[in-house]
């Protein structure tokens, strides 16, 4: 459904994300992770066609045969939200906080033609399809009337407003409480007709998504499904990335991942991780290609678990 080929994000000479490449099929739910800074978010507003100004996108992204990075700006207005849309962290800002929500609402059908009164009506059965109770009564609110759980599943039911095949979502439940968090993402993954799902909480990726792709520095360095990559991870910095978010036993040190995420255009040649990796050695100044285990290695052959290091764990 989505296919995403050999993307690359640059701001000037400052490569951000660098050749990246998944699949999403219909109905698919896929995890993006990594630690702050790794390229998850230019990823997702490349294949939006919202990347801000003075970042380009390279490669390709088609969703249904037709390549959204090579869409002119007006005519990806019209695909926006119709073919692919996306949720974000804060829905305050995404909201205008002058309109009432049930307009707001109403308002993504008829950019796309939908006729008033049928927008208005469709919108309702959105609000109650993400639902918040009492549609007719909040349609009339204005955003600051709402909780941040509330407006969040408005913008939720705006984001499926147009029915898209994909719906990407990034950090959506950050800033929610975890009782509310929880029912967000349980909506989420029964509505969303195919998923890619943005964030830190390796928790919340393991209950929601079938996939994950692990990013860093840019690029997808391990991906698989989640249970094999959570039970057997073999990149290193997955492998960090999972001791540090589990709580150790008491009394021990918290496990990290050494040094921190340098900033765009700091990351080592070859493998981007080599400078934090206890595991490097010479080789890692060579650019490892993301494959899958050895034949002997995999439980089944169609085994999709990748990763892009040189000495991987067992
Ligand atoms: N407009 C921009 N101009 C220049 N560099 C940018 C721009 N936007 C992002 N970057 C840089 O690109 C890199 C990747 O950013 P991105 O926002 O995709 O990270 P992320 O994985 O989403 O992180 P987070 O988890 O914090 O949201 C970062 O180093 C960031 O500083
Ligand atoms: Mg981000």
């Amino acid at each position: 459904m989505l296919s995403v080929e050999r993307l690359s994000v640059r701001t000037g000479p400052v490569e951000l994300v660098r050749e990246v490449s998944f699949e999403i099929a219909a109905g698919e739910r896929v995890g993006l992770i990594g630690e702050s800074g790794s390229g998850k978010s230019l990823t997702a507003l490349s294949i939006m066609g919202l990347l801000p100004e003075g970042v380009t996108a390279a490669g390709r992204a088609r969703l249904g045969g037709r390549d959204l990075l090579g869409v002119p700006e007006r005519e990806l207005k019209g695909l926006r939200g119709r073919d692919v849309s996306m949720v974000f962290q804060e829905p305050m800002t995404a909201l205008n906080p002058l309109m009432r929500v049930g307009a707001q609402v109403a308002e993504v059908m008829t950019l796309h033609g939908t006729p008033r009164a049928r927008a208005r009506e469709r919108g309702l059965g959105l609000l109650e399809r993400v639902r918040l109770p009492r549609p007719a009564q909040l349609a009339r609110a204005y955003p600051h009337q709402l909780s941040g759980g509330q407006r969040q599943r408005v913008m939720l039911a705006i984001a499926l407003a147009n029915e898209p095949g994909l719906l990407i979502c990034d950090e959506p439940t950050t800033a929610l409480d975890v009782t509310v968090q929880r029912q967000m993402l349980d909506l989420i993954a029964e509505v969303a007709p195919a998923l890619l799902f943005i964030t830190h909480d390796l928790a919340v990726v393991a209950s929601v998504c079938e996939r994950v792709l692990v990013m860093y520095g840019g690029r997808i360095v391990e991906s698989g499904p989640i249970r094999q990559v959570f039970t057997r991870p073999r990149h290193r910095y997955t492998q960090g990335l999972l001791a540090a978010s589990r709580l150790p036993p008491r009394g021990t040190r918290l496990p990290t991942i050494t040094g921190s995420v340098p900033p765009a255009g700091g990351f080592p040649d070859g493998c981007v991780f080599r400078n934090r990796c206890p595991h490097a050695t010479e080789i890692c100044a060579t650019e490892p290609a993301l494959t899958g285990p050895t034949p002997a290695e995999q439980p089944r052959t169609g085994d999709a678990h990748a990763f892009a290091c040189w000495h991987p764990a067992d």
